[in-house]
């Protein structure tokens, strides 16, 4: 019933005009269609504009999502992206939440969730992600961590259509450092997850919410973590900026 998920995160990289070539050769690779998967692709926000045109241009089956938004319709707020900006441009995703943001610009559970309600009153999906440090997981208590940060990110969200909000679980320790969590590890923590949506949310909604692994997510083994009951597809960093590796894990995932 849930539909699977690829979305690509850009970070920091691809200037306006890379961006534009990047997804000229993703909707070349994607041009027979991407099944029943759903695939969004997350540059940064000043090239969001070019990426929009070139989905319209190609008719591309992706989506845009952005990478990050402030929570206020607008106002004094220099050098943030508001909700109502990111619809204008056709952006119909935001990644929050991310462990980069979270770490490198103190980002906490509660700027999160107030940025999660400004999306979805605007009609935006929000990627949500959480996960935890090699500490933590060290320390045998990622489970209860990253519970922890799902009650938080979630408090009093209102989620009707489970399509409508999507979470990626995304262990620090595995990002972009080639180190992988195994699909076992992928399983236990998103099993964890879900089960939290349902004491949440009920049953019939938190089986509906997409829960997508990141961290070194790759063509070899996006396949291993698709084989486990609650992974419903990926959130990919690195392997997003070549438009061969991120649509071999499109089709992959179909
Ligand atoms: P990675 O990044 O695939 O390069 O590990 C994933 C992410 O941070 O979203």
């Amino acid at each position: 019933m849930r539909k699977r998920m690829i979305a690509g995160n850009w970070k920091m990289n691809e200037t306006y005009s890379e961006g534009v070539v990047l997804a000229q050769g993703l909707a070349k690779e994607l041009a027979d269609g991407t099944g029943d998967v759903d695939v969004v692709v997350c540059p940064p926000a000043v090239d969001l504009k070019g990426v929009a045109e070139v989905i319209e241009h190609e008719d591309a089956p992706f989506a845009l999502g952005a990478q990050n938004v402030y929570w206020e319709e607008k106002g004094a707020y220099t050098g943030e992206t508001a909700p109502d900006m990111l619809t204008n441009i056709g952006a119909t995703y935001c990644i929050i939440g991310h462990s980069e943001r979270r770490g490198y610009f103190h980002e906490t559970d509660e700027e999160i969730n107030k940025k999660a309600k400004a999306l979805m009153a605007h009609g935006i999906v929000p990627i949500s992600c959480c996960g935890e440090s090699l500490e933590v997981r060290e320390a045998g208590k990622h489970v209860e961590f990253v519970v922890d940060q799902i009650k938080k990110d979630t408090e009093g969200l209102e989620i009707t259509d489970p399509a409508k909000y999507v979470i990626a679980y995304e262990p620090i320790w595995a990002i972009g450092t080639g180190k992988t969590a195994t699909a076992d590890d992928a399983q236990e923590v998103i099993g964890a997850i879900r089960a939290t949506l349902k004491e949440i949310f009920g049953d019939e909604v938190a089986d509906g919410i997409r829960i997508l692994y990141g961290g070194s997510a790759k063509p070899e083994n996006i396949a291993g973590f698709l084989t486990k009951e609650d992974v419903d597809g990926a959130l990919v960093g690195g392997a997003s900026l070549k438009a061969e590796s991120f649509a071999a894990m499109v089709k992959a995932s179909m």
